[in-house]
């Protein structure tokens, strides 16, 4: 089916042609394409732009949205399981959108499902979404996606923005260079998978001084949420904080992302720095999702 579950369920085609939509939608972002279709947002797991973005994505393409933001207003605080919820969903509906805090929700969704499921996020694994409005950025703000260094910041273990973005732009002959603790370094999995498909890549437990060749910055929060132990979050919850003076030395085209929420990795005074993107990278999800959502409904 057409569902989006995995940032490899596109080709690097696919995504070049969603970010092509993208732009159109940009352009003209009001139609009637979603007419007489219902769109499921299931949320399980806290959202504000992932679930807002899309449903002003579906607002502004004409359909309608039925569905929740708080699992305990939903049957599943009764005892119904996932399979459960999701095989009635897809009989009332066109599309499915879904975030979950339980890694490999999305993929058993989509096989249970008789109507294409977009991850909207599961767990610690992957979100898409999050990624076509990225890369999205990055081809707005850089002209290209092609050889970039690209330097992603803060929890690469469980931050799953991270995740899909480096198996996206690995199509892009990019070079990375990842900042963590080693708590949260790059999981094995994603070192193998840019092993297999020879991505230059560093990493590094020193943020100030290795930033001025970076085209993109990419910083996340520490995911407070996936720490078994409170006190492990503790340790590493202020590691890195992007300060306007670091930025001094960088590059001209240097933009910095930010999937948000932040917490404090990002001084508030880089906000009005010229170089920060956060806030139009957000924006830019409004269109990315609607690109997303006409091919997962073929239109
Ligand atoms: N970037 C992102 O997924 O934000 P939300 O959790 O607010 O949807």
């Amino acid at each position: 089916n057409r569902s989006l579950v995995s940032i490899d369920d596109y080709t690097k085609e696919e995504i070049l042609e969603v970010l092509a939509r993208a732009a159109e939608f940009e352009k003209n972002p009001n139609s009637n394409i979603l007419e007489g279709k219902v769109i499921s947002s299931l949320f399980f797991e806290p959202s504000t732009r992932t679930r807002l973005s899309f449903e002003t994505a579906i607002s502004r393409m004409g359909g309608r949205i039925v569905g929740f933001s708080d699992s305990s207003s939903s049957s599943t605080s009764k005892g119904e399981t996932l399979n459960d919820t999701i095989k009635m969903v897809s009989n009332y509906s066109d599309l499915i959108v879904m975030r979950h805090p339980i890694e490999g929700s999305a993929r058993w969704a989509s096989e249970v499902s008789d109507v294409p499921v977009i991850n909207a996020g599961d767990g610690a694994n992957q979100h898409p979404t999050q990624t076509m409005l990225d890369l999205y950025s990055i081809q707005k703000t850089q002209g290209t996606l092609e050889n970039l260094n690209i330097f992603m910041v803060g929890d690469l273990k469980y931050g799953r923005t991270v995740h899909s973005l480096l198996m996206a732009l690995s199509h892009f002959n990019p070079t990375f260079h990842f900042i963590a603790p080693k708590e949260l370094e790059i999981p094995r999995a994603y070192k193998i998978f840019m092993d297999e498909n020879n991505i230059t890549y560093y990493e590094h437990t020193e943020f100030d001084s290795i930033i001025n060749d970076a085209d993109i910055l990419y910083m996340t929060r520490v995911q407070r949420e996936r720490f078994a132990d409170p006190l492990e979050y503790e340790k590493v919850k202020n590691v890195y904080i992007l300060k306007n003076n670091m930025l001094k030395d960088t590059k001209d085209n240097l933009r910095i992302l930010h999937p948000l929420p932040r917490v404090n990795e990002i001084a508030v005074d880089v906000d009005t720095n010229p170089k920060a993107y956060y806030f139009e990278q957000a924006l830019n999800g409004v269109y990315a999702r609607q690109a997303i959502i006409a091919k997962a409904l073929n239109l």
